[in-house]
């Protein structure tokens, strides 16, 4: 203890990480001001996710609320590790490579709203790695903003709740929110969006990535959206069918009728891309090789393979199956493509943290 009288300080010396959570919640239950000394160096994991049905469209652009909700599921093989530690200067590194000023600028205002919060203002290093291509439609803004929320949630020592990071989370990327959580998750729309964990999915389901390709998209998702929005005549459509299809997908998930949630799944995707295809200019993000995805897709469907496909803000498509035939669906698909391009992917966890010291 330090000080006297009525004010001072108490230095606690902890023996491990429970212990010290277990200290910090009490004092922060009696409404103390408590700073962990310990941490300067966090690393933090999370994995992509792609929506079964799209988010797509900001009702209010500055604040990132969305038309709609969306759903989506985790995956287990596409993350994004993320450590924060201690700097003289804030620095963004980014799979290894520093980036400029201008790249760094949009990380740095995120992290802004977790200082505001915290008692530490300190510069900090950012080292992000993605182990998939960045930018190609992957969802590398889902996994890098989770990972990044939840590394500087612990960093700046706010550790809120997942739910309540998913409400900062969404300044980084909306989808992002997602990616906080394992399984299905919704992103709920309304005045605070929010995200949560809607179903494990711990049931027969797969997902194959089958990435054509791996070069950055000429138009970011937010500048696709937003002329979506503005221009296009079917994004009315686009959010009364979006609305539906949620309700739809719920239900149909908390049954375990996978057919269902395969139809709705290639429908929002569809109708998504329709929607933009539609707006003034167009955005069309399909290359040949889309389009052979998805009629292969179809074919195997008509003998019998349960899998529907989807699409993001990117050429790249995503086939949803049963974990029961991924393999085969795999291995079917090498004909056209070739299996180095293809990602097998099982349902993946929510962001944690892995390494702190
Ligand atoms: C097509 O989350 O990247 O992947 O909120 O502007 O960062 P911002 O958009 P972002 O958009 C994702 C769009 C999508 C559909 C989805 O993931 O729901």
């Amino acid at each position: 203890m330090t000080g006297g009288g009525r004010g001072g300080c108490v230095i606690a010396l902890c023996q491990n990480e429970k212990s010290k959570d277990e200290v910090i919640k009490r004092w922060k239950d009696e409404n103390l001001w408590v700073l962990d000394l310990n941490l300067h160096k966090i690393t933090a994991r999370a994995h992509a996710n792609i929506a079964l049905v799209k988010y797509w469209g900001k009702q209010d652009e500055k604040n990132v609320i969305p038309y709609n909700s969306s759903l989506s599921l985790t995956l287990d093989h596409l993350y994004t590790d993320t450590t924060i530690e201690t700097a003289n200067k804030d620095e963004f590194i980014l799979n290894g490579i520093k980036q400029e000023e201008a790249e760094s600028e949009k990380v740095f205002k995120f992290i802004d709203r977790f200082r505001e919060l915290s008692e530490r203002k300190n510069k900090i290093r950012i080292s992000s790695f993605n182990n998939f291509p960045t930018a190609a439609g992957l969802a590398s803004s889902a996994s890098g903003f989770a990972a990044l929320a939840t590394a500087a949630n612990r960093y700046f020592n706010i550790n809120l709740p997942r739910k309540e990071l998913s409400v900062i989370t969404r300044f980084g990327s909306g989808s992002a929110t997602r990616s906080l959580f394992g399984g299905f998750v919704v992103w709920q729309k309304g005045e605070i969006p929010y995200a949560f964990e809607y179903d494990s999915a711990d049931w027969d389901i797969a997902m194959i990535v089958v990435m054509i390709s791996k070069e950055v998209k000429k138009v970011s998702s937010k500048e696709a959206m937003r002329r979506t929005v503005d221009s296009s005549p079917y994004y009315p459509a686009w959010v009364e069918s979006a609305q539906s299809d949620i309700e739809s997908i719920k239900r149909a998930i908390k049954r375990h009728d996978f057919v269902t949630v395969g139809e709705i799944t290639e429908r929002s995707a569809l109708r998504m891309h329709a929607s933009m295809m539609a707006a003034k200019p167009p955005v069309l993000y399909w290359q040949p090789d889309t389009i052979k995805v998805l009629q292969q897709v179809e074919s195997l469907r008509s003998e019998g393979f349960e899998c529907y496909a989807t699409m993001d803000a990117g050429p790249n498509v995503k086939i949803l199956t049963r974990k029961s035939q991924v393999q085969t669906i795999f291995e079917k698909m090498s004909k056209e493509i070739n299996k180095d391009n293809m990602i097998i992917c099982l349902p993946g966890e929510g962001a944690t943290i892995i390494d702190e010291n």
